[in-house]
């Protein structure tokens, strides 16, 4: 049976992901910060073939939290298989350049939180020798736009530091992935005009577990996103800088 742990688990990428493991049969452990909904989807993967669901409140950015919550997670799983990292927000970009404590605070929730989370779950993972760490970071960490540099900037440094972590894990046997989704339709997402760009909660999650699945380490989801980016990055900056993106 594996154990899979969600951190952001009341996000709609997250919920989906966790549906594909409880019809597994997997054993979840789910965090989030609001316990009214995450009763309610813990309860709704019970019904989906979870056999046992934990729950556990986490505001992600009370850091002074974590090792509290780590602790509980292994005390409960006793090892973990599969950790997914799901939180986040999709800052006001007009609202980060107005106010140096916002851009902190998002850059705290979209980028410190995480950085925080991975480096302490990281000697677990160390311990056990096994396991997949899965950490959603974003298409917008692989160029800062001035639409939303804010949250690129913050999931850039969610990027360069799996890329460290998976380098060091992969000599313990420990896998861990970056999960680039481009534009999914989500509650974050749900003033955008939608368009042909756009997926769906169920097709990131099924690209999630097959990543897990096959010991991947990047992953573009959908995988279309991998060329549109690699044009992307590859803009020179005199061009770029004319443009409106
Ligand atoms: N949607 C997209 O187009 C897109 C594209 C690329 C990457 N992503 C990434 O995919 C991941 C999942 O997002 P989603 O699209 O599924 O959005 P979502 O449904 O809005 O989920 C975001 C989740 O983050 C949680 N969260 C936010 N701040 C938190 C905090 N301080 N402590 C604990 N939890 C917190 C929210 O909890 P509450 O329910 O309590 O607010 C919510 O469960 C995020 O990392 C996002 O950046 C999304």
């Amino acid at each position: 049976m594996q154990k899979v742990v969600i951190i952001g688990a009341t996000s709609a990428i997250a919920e989906s992901t966790a549906r594909l493991y409880a019809a597994r049969g997997a054993q979840l452990f789910l965090v989030a910060r609001n316990a009214v909904r995450l009763k309610d989807i813990a309860d709704d993967l019970r019904v989906r073939g979870a056999p046992e669901v934990f729950q556990a409140t986490l505001d992600v950015n009370d850091v002074q939290d974590h090792a509290r919550l780590i602790e509980q997670i292994w005390t409960s799983l006793g090892h973990v298989d599969v950790l997914l990292v799901a939180h986040g927000t999709l800052p006001d970009q007009a609202r980060c350049e107005a106010s140096v404590e916002w851009a902190l605070r998002e850059f705290g929730t979209n980028g410190a939180s995480t950085i925080a989370l991975l480096t302490a779950v990281a000697p677990r993972f160390e311990t056990q020798r096994k396991g997949v760490i899965a950490v959603i970071s974003s298409v917008a960490g692989d160029r800062g736009r001035q639409s939303n540099y804010l949250y690129g900037s913050a999931k850039a440094a969610v990027t360069a530091f799996a890329s460290g972590l998976r380098q060091r894990m992969a000599k313990v046997g420990v896998n861990v992935i970056t999960i680039k989704p481009g534009f999914v339709d989500t509650p974050m997402t749900r003033d955008f005009k939608k368009g042909a760009l756009w997926a769906r909660p169920d097709d990131i999650a099924l690209g999630i577990a097959h990543a897990a699945d096959r010991g991947r380490s990047v992953v573009y989801l959908p995988w279309f996103w991998l060329p549109i980016m690699l044009i992307i990055r590859h803009v020179p900056e005199f061009i770029f800088k004319r443009l409106k993106l």
